[in-house]
């Protein structure tokens, strides 16, 4: 028992859930609008929204119907979006080289949509798995995925999509050295000023699924990704990748997926106080739609007490195909 509370009927914990007034006051958390990244898909042509037959409600969109959904995101007060491309499958090659083009489908995104939305925050993925004929992040050669070749490659993407007018970085691929690395290079290259948002402590998950079938990976990929994702089994090797991007220059830091994980986002925040984020990703999404699609769950509260946990967790933001529908709901709400 707490030295601050009496024992009942002195303290009764009741007395402030009795009206949404008082509710409202003793409310701890909030969730925002300013608190969401809403990430989305791109693919090549004019006028295209395909949906994603495994994630109801998300399309891929060509880059005129991206930019204005940039454009409806930051009218709704969405600070950042999260670029992820379908690259055509003749561009996947065992060397990647789609991956630093300058004019590839992400780097053109990411211009058109800095030209017409400038001030909303362009956050892009790197990792290798959009290019490579394989579907895993990194290079692989006899089945090994090589390290030190991979970070390389992420250098020469990093650099591609910084140049090409990116606010934030973000190394999705769990490579060891990729965040000292990218950073090196962005600083000699005169991009000092762009963030690294680091999916640091990224589980080997089945909740990737849906997003697999989204970007054209699930067919392709030989194999897991266990060699470089976390096993699910821990939390202290969570903190030392954590610690470890932010010795290396992150100025961010990722948990992925997140609802599993909410007890990693709290030990993270806790132990190192910095700009925290949750991946509410693919799987999450998709199950939350697809039960509400049955009626076995009210899938608006679903969402909100979903990402509300996020914030409870510790998160300054949270990564969420919710995003638009999470700031349509908070405008109304006002
Ligand atoms: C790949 C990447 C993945 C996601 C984001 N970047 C999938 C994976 O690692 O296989 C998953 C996002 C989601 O499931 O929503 N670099």
């Amino acid at each position: 028992m707490r030295p601050t509370q009496g024992p009942f009927p002195v303290t009764r914990l009741r007395r402030l859930r009795r009206t949404p007034a008082l509710r409202d006051l003793a409310q701890e958390c909030t969730l925002t609008v300013k608190d969401l990244i809403w990430p989305v898909f791109v693919r090549e042509g004019q006028g295209i929204e395909e949906p994603v037959p495994s994630m109801p409600g998300v399309s891929r969109l060509s880059i005129d119907r991206l930019v204005a959904a940039a454009d409806r995101a930051a009218a709704l007060g969405i600070p950042a979006i999260c670029l992820f491309p379908y690259t055509d499958p003749a561009l996947r090659t065992e060397a990647c080289e789609e991956a630093w083009n300058p004019d590839n489908l992400t780097n053109r995104a990411i211009r058109a949509i800095k030209a017409a939305v400038p001030q909303l925050a362009v956050m892009t993925d790197i990792a290798l798995d959009p290019y490579n004929a394989n579907g895993h992040d990194g290079l692989v050669r006899d089945g090994i995925i090589l390290n030190d070749e991979t970070v390389q490659a992420l250098v020469r993407m990093a650099l591609a999509q910084a140049q090409a007018g990116a606010d934030i970085l973000g190394p999705s691929d769990m490579m060891d050295g990729r965040i000292g690395a990218i950073r090196a290079a962005l600083e000699s290259a005169g991009h000092p000023d762009v963030a690294i948002l680091s999916y640091a402590a990224k589980y080997a998950s089945a909740f990737y699924g849906p997003f697999r079938d989204a970007v054209g990976a699930s067919g392709r990929l030989v194999g897991d990704k266990k060699t470089y994702q976390m096993n699910p089994a821990n939390s202290d090797e969570a903190l030392r990748l954590i610690e470890r991007d932010l010795r290396e220059g992150a100025d961010m830091v990722m948990v992925k997926p997140g609802m599993p994980y909410l007890d990693i986002c709290r030990r993270v925040k806790d132990a190192f106080g910095v700009p925290t984020y949750a991946y509410q990703v693919s799987g999450e999404y998709a199950m939350i739609q697809a039960t509400a699609a049955n009626g076995w769950i009210d899938g608006d509260r679903a969402m909100v007490e979903s990402l509300l946990g996020f914030k409870r967790a510790g998160c300054d933001g949270i990564l969420t195909y919710f995003a638009p529908r999470m700031a349509e709901r908070l405008a109304r709400a006002i």
